[in-house]
């Protein structure tokens, strides 16, 4: 029934999913977007709402992937990009854009002492380990499970359950210089007091998945000093907590500062763009020596064709002048403690299994699994193992549940959203509305209990 009113709601987007089976493998362009029987095409977009080919209108929680913390289209960002885009898309050559565009990293982000541009979140991740690498002069990262750094060689293994299975296209050589670890101090000393050829420590800062999979209480603190104590740099990958969970990040929240953060998405205002940013004497391998002996040994090479080109410099520039006052994250916030709280209670009302929880301005749900901590509020950590709360639903359920949530004009993204600042009462209605139906829709059809 669901898959059937699907189809019949939307002609144009399976009429272009044909089209596009036979150019993109399995039809997608990014692998979250592949969903059966086809993904929604969608044509514009403006503050919170997106459209399909097919007028279909949605409430969007995929929000650019996160990038878009104030939502789409905002006037400020669009009309920076419309000044930039008229005086050159690039240069070819350094601008006062990524001056103006780094300073304010410096000012938000609190390990930024300096910044390196790059043109996406994996790419920053990437060179985050080169430089932890040339840095210390060892070569193995620890990772933790559930734990994603984008779809690079080096981090993708233990990713998702099962956390042991190697990922495909690795070298086993590039496998054996990263060791993924579940979410356990005692587990990480361990690995820390045994190996010494350890680089660093690389973490989502709120658990794996934007606090998919939660990170224990105090986990940060500790994961600081023992990397301290070990003298292995400290890597926050905050390309989707930054300038979302504060303006200075999760760092800039708890004041805990790792010594090296990789940013992407909300950076650029909602074009492409990433950065590593980190102590100065840290990046200090990528810096240029009068000495070229030094240069051929001991310098990192990077390069990128549009690192801080002047369009996502300029959208980074506006996005975060707005970000710094911090007062889209209050109000993105606000809004997802309203909707876990609003979700929860339906989950409790019609007596299925589920439960959605999260933090700052992000929501999680998980359907037909039950925490013991279970609640009709807000719930922040639900008692689950990580590989349960890391798939969040089983997968024809979770489909099931996703197409529905677009029947009734939501789109909701890894089981989950990402809420901006460009979120209203009104959106928080619809959607409310629409997990409800779909909770007893579900229900009925027998797929959740
Ligand atoms: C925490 C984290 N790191 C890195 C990445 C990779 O960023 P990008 O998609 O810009 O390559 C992502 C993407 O979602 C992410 O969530």
């Amino acid at each position: 029934m669901i898959e059937e009113t699907y189809i019949k709601q939307r002609p144009k987007s399976r009429a272009l999913y044909e089209k596009a089976l036979n150019i993109f493998p399995s039809g997608v362009t990014h692998d979250t977007r592949f969903i059966l029987p086809f993904p929604i095409y969608v044509s514009e977009a403006k503050c919170s709402r997106k459209w399909d080919v097919d007028g279909n209108e949605y409430v969007d929680f995929a929000m650019g992937h996160g990038a878009l913390l104030l939502g789409h289209g905002r006037e400020e960002v669009i009309n920076a990009v419309r000044e930039a885009v008229l005086k050159g898309t690039h240069y070819g050559g350094s601008s006062e854009l990524e001056i103006k565009w780094g300073e304010i990293v410096k000012r938000l982000v609190p390990s930024a002492e300096r910044v390196k541009f790059t043109s996406s979140g994996t790419e920053a991740t990437l060179l985050a380990l080169r430089i932890a690498r040339a840095y210390t002069g060892k070569s193995k990262i620890i990772k933790f499970h559930g734990h994603f750094h984008g779809w690079q060689d080096y981090l993708v293994v233990g990713e998702r359950p099962p956390w042991e299975l190697p990922p495909v296209g690795i070298p086993e050589e590039v496998l054996r210089t990263v060791i993924a670890l579940p979410c356990d101090l005692s587990i990480l000393e361990n690995a820390l007091k045994k190996d010494k050829d350890i680089a660093g420590v690389i973490i989502e800062p709120t658990g794996g998945s934007w606090a998919k999979v939660p990170a224990p209480d105090g986990f940060l603190e500790r994961l600081r000093e023992l990397t301290k104590k070990y003298d292995v740099l400290l890597i926050f990958d905050e390309v989707v907590t930054g300038f979302r969970w504060s303006p200075g990040g999760v760092q800039g929240l708890y004041g805990i500062i790792p010594d090296l953060t990789t940013l992407a998405k909300i950076l650029a205002g909602g074009f492409p763009g990433g950065a590593v940013a980190g102590r100065k004497d840290i990046l200090e391998p990528l810096e240029f020596s009068l000495d070229e002996d030094r240069n051929q040994k001991k310098k990192i090479k990077h390069q990128g064709t549009f690192n801080a080109n002047p369009v996502s410099a300029a959208a980074g520039i506006a996005c975060l002048d707005i970000a710094s006052t911090g007062k889209p994250q209050k109000e993105a916030s606000d809004r997802a403690v309203e909707i876990r709280k609003a979700l929860n209670e339906i989950i409790k009302a019609y007596e299925v299994r589920g439960c959605v929880y999260g933090d700052s301005s992000v929501f999680h749900i998980a359907l037909g699994i039950a925490p013991r901590n279970f609640t009709a509020g807000d719930i922040r950590h639900p008692m689950l193992p990580p590989e349960v709360l890391k798939m969040g639903a089983e997968k024809n359920l979770a489909r099931l549940f996703q197409l529905s949530m677009l029947i009734e004009g939501v789109d909701i993204f890894h089981l989950g959203g990402l809420v901006s600042s460009a979120h209203t009462d009104e959106d928080v209605e619809k959607t409310v509305k629409a997990f409800e139906i779909t909770v007893e829709r579900l229900r009925k059809e027998g797929v959740l209990k």
